[in-house]
């Protein structure tokens, strides 16, 4: 038995310093120290069974053996702890830049819509939203443009069935908001719009602002300070306006306003066709047959309306000159804004 005491305690101690991790060493601790099989443990138990005058100094070799175990396995243990949390430590480089967070931003074109909304807010216009999917009453019959007049021909409507489809513009807010409610109104209505169209400056889904107001005796000066209050705002700085006589058969008169072109300064370039003058949006006054499809009576109430294409609008303010690459979603297009 004091042999056995002795192979086993050499033993022990030479696997034990083949140890390199914690399963390992669990195995070990199992294997010789387990409680219930643990190889110490029975030489211990088989203490009982040896001659009366040998068990003392059995009983003692063996509580020294297992001491010795004992320690070398905690040593060991304490010695693996250390060499992992030195490797923990030497993995950890302090000088490393930190983990970037990446964050999102507005797209420029809501950007745009959102500042528009809020010049026109601090003009005292109030902002109302409306449906996509529009019927045609309020896309076109509300609007004085009747089945078959010439003016449908150049929304390029995308129709959903006979009566539905998708607004071409924003104006059919006019009707809505004018129907629910008495003069005097303020408002704008911010939104998508979709044409079957697509060039440099047109894409199937672009955004329009329209903006309305009605209330006695308004007139054409009226719209051309807001519009000139409102331009000298977006662009800071005193840009050109051009009111050119048109047809809207929402509106009479009608005018369709440009701005100086921004981005060749009015000596012609491929965005304004040459013209030095970039079209940014549709106005006048609201037409009296207008106003009487909604119940208001045109000898009290006149107003004056205006539609605006915002992607136009950020082209100019960023000097980009095609409208598509608003919608390519190409980050390095988008995170410069
Ligand atoms: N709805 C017109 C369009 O999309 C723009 C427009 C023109 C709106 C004149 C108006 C207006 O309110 O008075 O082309």
């Amino acid at each position: 038995m004091e042999s056995e005491l002795l192979k086993l305690q050499a033993e022990a101690e030479e696997s034990l310093q083949q140890i390199t991790d914690v399963t390992q060493l669990e195995a070990f601790r199992v294997k010789y120290l387990g409680r219930k099989g643990g190889l110490l443990t029975g030489i211990m138990r088989q203490l009982k069974t040896v001659p009366a005058e040998d068990r003392p100094r059995l009983g003692q070799l063996a509580n020294e053996v297992k001491q010795a175990v004992e320690n070398a396995f905690e040593k060991q243990k304490e010695q693996l702890a250390s060499q992992f949390s030195a490797t923990a430590a030497s993995k950890v480089d302090l000088s490393l830049p930190g983990r970037f967070l990446p964050f999102g931003k507005l797209h420029p074109v809501t950007q745009v819509m959102e500042e528009i909304c809020s010049i026109f807010e601090g003009l005292g216009f109030a902002v109302a939203e409306g449906p996509d999917v529009e019927t045609d009453y309020y896309n076109f019959e509300a609007l004085n443009i009747p089945q078959h007049h010439p003016a449908r021909d150049m929304h390029d409507t995308f129709y959903v069935t006979d009566s539905i489809l998708l607004r071409t513009h924003t104006s059919p807010m006019q009707a809505r908001i004018m129907e629910q409610q008495e003069p005097p109104l303020r408002y704008i209505a911010p939104g998508k719009v979709y044409r079957c169209d697509s060039d440099i400056t047109h894409t199937p889904m672009f955004h329009q602002v329209e903006g309305f107001l009605v209330d006695r005796d308004v007139s054409f000066a009226d719209l051309k300070g807001v519009l000139t209050s409102f331009t000298r705002t977006m662009f800071e700085r005193e840009l050109a306006l051009r009111f050119r006589p048109s047809f809207f058969p929402f509106t009479e008169p009608s005018a369709e306003v440009d701005i100086a072109c921004v981005i060749c300064e009015g000596s012609g370039c491929r965005v304004c066709k040459r013209s030095g003058w970039l079209e940014i949006l549709g106005a006048g006054l609201i037409d009296p047959e207008v106003l009487k499809m909604v119940g208001y009576d045109p000898d009290r109430f006149s107003g004056f309306a205006f539609g605006l294409g915002v992607e136009r609008i950020a082209m100019l303010k960023y000097g980009i000159d095609d409208i598509r690459l608003y919608y390519e979603n190409d980050l390095r297009f988008l995170s410069q804004f």
